[in-house]
């Protein structure tokens, strides 16, 4: 793929049957334990508790994912996994699609969106303060190799 230029403006739509394809590729590239499946994603796509986002810019028609559940009777939304393509990265599709996050969990009148990452994720990271998370506790152990999770939310009503 070109380099994709710092202006091109980034689109988030609902993914499609489609990007079934893109999204498992991007699952595998991006992480290397607690992956999705492709029939995770497959029923995700039509599942009245999940919504799984992705970003395009001009041409190019899938940069990356974000996915986000929800569970009757909780007003708290969880960010379940955002990934960007390699060549795509600082470039501000990360935050415009944890921004479609949050505007998706204010549509369902959810008040908070949680997410854990992994405590050496210093880019995820970066990117959640800025968008303003806060830190709110630790998992001990909380991914398959072993890894600890910093706890994040932020208010989204
Ligand atoms: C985390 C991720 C989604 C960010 O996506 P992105 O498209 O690069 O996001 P943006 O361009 O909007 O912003 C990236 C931020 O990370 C910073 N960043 C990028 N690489 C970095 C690094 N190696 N170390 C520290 N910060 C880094 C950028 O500077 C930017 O922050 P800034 O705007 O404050 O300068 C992307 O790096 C990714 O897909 N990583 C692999 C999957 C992953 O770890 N997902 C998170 C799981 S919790």
């Amino acid at each position: 793929m070109t380099p994709m230029p710092a202006t091109a403006a980034v689109r988030v739509r609902r993914a499609e049957l489609s990007d079934l394809d893109d999204l498992v590729a991007l699952e595998e590239s991006s992480f290397a334990t607690d992956r999705l499946s492709r029939a995770q994603y497959r029923r995700h796509l039509d599942s009245e508790t999940a919504q799984v986002l992705v970003a395009s810019a001009n041409h190019r028609r899938f940069l990356g994912t974000a996915v986000v559940f929800f569970r009757k009777g909780t007003r708290v939304a969880r960010l379940y996994s955002i990934a960007t393509r390699a060549e795509a990265r600082g470039k501000g599709v990360g935050s415009a699609l944890l921004e479609a996050a949050e505007q998706t969990a204010r549509r369902r009148r959810c008040k908070v969106l949680r997410l854990e990452v992994r405590t050496d994720n210093e880019a995820a990271i970066s990117l959640y303060e800025r968008l303003g998370y806060e830190r709110i506790g630790r998992y001990k152990r909380y991914y398959g190799d072993g890894a600890d999770a910093w706890r994040y939310e932020k208010a989204v009503a």
